[in-house]
């Protein structure tokens, strides 16, 4: 379960000021709970804890018993936005740090790797060259069923699939996560008989990791998908109290006030442990996409400490003052490792002999905080025991939850989003996609050609 501690911005703010942004949080609160807000259509993810079916989990369980029976060890995910990065974050947050480089052992779980959140051409060809060399199969995801990036990529694994194994044995390694009624990978997938599951329509991509857009990558990935779900669902019964104790108000309430009233325009979401690099691009995503609007909004960024601390430290700590910082602390290392006693001391480190490496870790972090503080960034910690499923689905929801809340207290619907469709008509009028033709002609004339 998540916890939540804002004493790191005690400096910075009045506590009357605190107390007036809590009960604007308390009443964006009202507007998430009574399901009143803008785009109150939008809103299946708060059920999802305990709406996910037990025919859907069973379902997702039979296609991982499936594809071990064929001993299929690579799974390409197709996906980009809200239906690739909660996958990649839970997997790379789960998975061992060195999983690539590590032999494979008879029962692994299969390597789920990505695709379709880039039109890099070099890495859709690398990506190719793996799964000649692997027992591959695919999971399609994509909501609209229409989202370009994925599109194509699909267009050349599926065409890779037919060719190696035959298009009926190709049909079985592939499973699309798609709309129930809607769109062309839905169409395909009844025409090619793939298995299916469906994004709800009223579960916007953001907001799906605890739907089959990210359960079936994680549980292909090894995981236990049910503690996941019970992480989130005994995180929700702490965010459906409504009360100033309530994390997620007091996280909506302290980033708000940080930005309407001390002009803190950029919230960092810092880590110090490289397996969480991807919760933060997950975050950034959910944040960027929901408050990011109507000329409003703070600039979701991250650094993953301490790392960062050697290229980023500098910025933070003395450049423009227009950054708070966010901090998703781990209670519990699941490892230990103790520095060794050296006699010849060269390296001057004896001092830590006997002392574990997290240890080192942990005073790095609040030797960090005090010196933020003290340089003019305010800090909240976000805190979890360990990381494991149970956590990260109370992550997943607290979060979630938490934007709906800081959201409706910036002023903005945070379920649409759109700013997104911009380039995509620049981009197809350039590809000269058919219907665009007036597009197309306007914008070459615009970038002279
Ligand atoms: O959050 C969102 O809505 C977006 O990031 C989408 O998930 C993303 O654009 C992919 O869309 P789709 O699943 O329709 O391919």
């Amino acid at each position: 379960m998540v916890k939540i501690n804002v004493s790191g911005c005690d400096s910075f703010v009045k506590e009357e000021q605190y107390k007036q942004y809590v009960d604007k949080a308390l009443a964006a609160w009202d507007t998430l709970m009574s399901e009143q807000g803008a785009g109150n259509d939008f809103l299946g993810w708060k059920t999802l804890p305990e709406g996910v079916s037990e025919e859907e989990l069973s379902g997702i369980e039979e296609i991982c018993k499936a594809w071990a029976a064929k001993g299929i060890d690579l799974v390409i995910t197709v996906g980009i936005g809200g239906s690739y990065l909660g996958a990649r974050c839970a997997i790379e947050a789960l998975s061992h740090n060195f999983a690539k480089q590590l032999k494979r052992k008879a029962g692994d779980a299969p390597d789920v790797v990505f695709a379709g959140n880039t039109l890099s051409e070099e890495y859709t060809s690398e990506l190719m060259d793996l799964a000649k060399e692997r027992n591959t199969a695919c999971v399609v995801i994509s909501k609209s069923g229409t989202t370009t990036e994925p599109a194509v990529a699909f267009r050349i694994v599926k065409q890779y699939l037919e060719e190696t194994y035959g298009r009926e044995e190709a049909a079985e390694r592939i499973v699309a996560v798609t709309d129930a009624k809607r769109g062309a990978l839905k169409t395909l997938s009844t025409q090619e008989g793939y298995k299916t599951f469906i994004v709800p329509d009223n579960v916007g991509g953001r907001f799906s990791v605890l739907t089959p857009v990210g359960l079936l990558p994680i549980a292909l990935a090894g995981f236990d998908i049910r503690a996941m779900l019970k992480g989130a669902a005994d995180q929700k019964s702490e965010m459906y109290s409504k009360s100033e104790a309530n994390s997620a108000v007091q996280y909506a309430a302290m980033r708000n006030l940080l930005h309407s009233e001390y002009g803190k325009s950029t919230e960092i979401l810092l880590c110090y442990n490289p397996k969480l690099t991807y919760l933060a691009e997950w975050w950034k995503q959910l944040y960027g996409e929901s408050e990011g609007k109507d000329g409003k909004g703070i600039f979701p960024a991250s650094v993953t400490n301490t790392a960062d601390l050697h290229s980023m430290g500098q910025f933070i700590q003395e450049g423009s003052r227009i950054m708070f910082e966010t901090v998703v602390s781990i209670d519990k290392s699941a490892r230990e490792v103790i520095i060794g006693e050296d006699p010849q001391n060269l390296d001057q480190l004896n001092f830590l002999a006997g002392k574990n490496v997290e240890h080192c870790n942990k005073m790095a972090q609040l030797g960090t905080k005090l010196a933020h503080i003290d340089g003019g960034v305010p800090q909240m910690e976000i805190s979890v025991e360990k990381i494991d499923e149970y956590n990260l689905g109370s992550i997943f929801y607290f979060f979630e939850f938490a934007c709906g809340v800081s959201a409706y207290t910036l002023g903005v619907n945070p379920f649409n989003q759109p700013g997104v469709e911009a380039y995509k008509k620049n981009m197809f009028a350039l590809l000269h996609k058919p219907g665009y033709e007036e597009q197309t002609a306007a914008i070459l004339k615009r970038i002279g050609e």
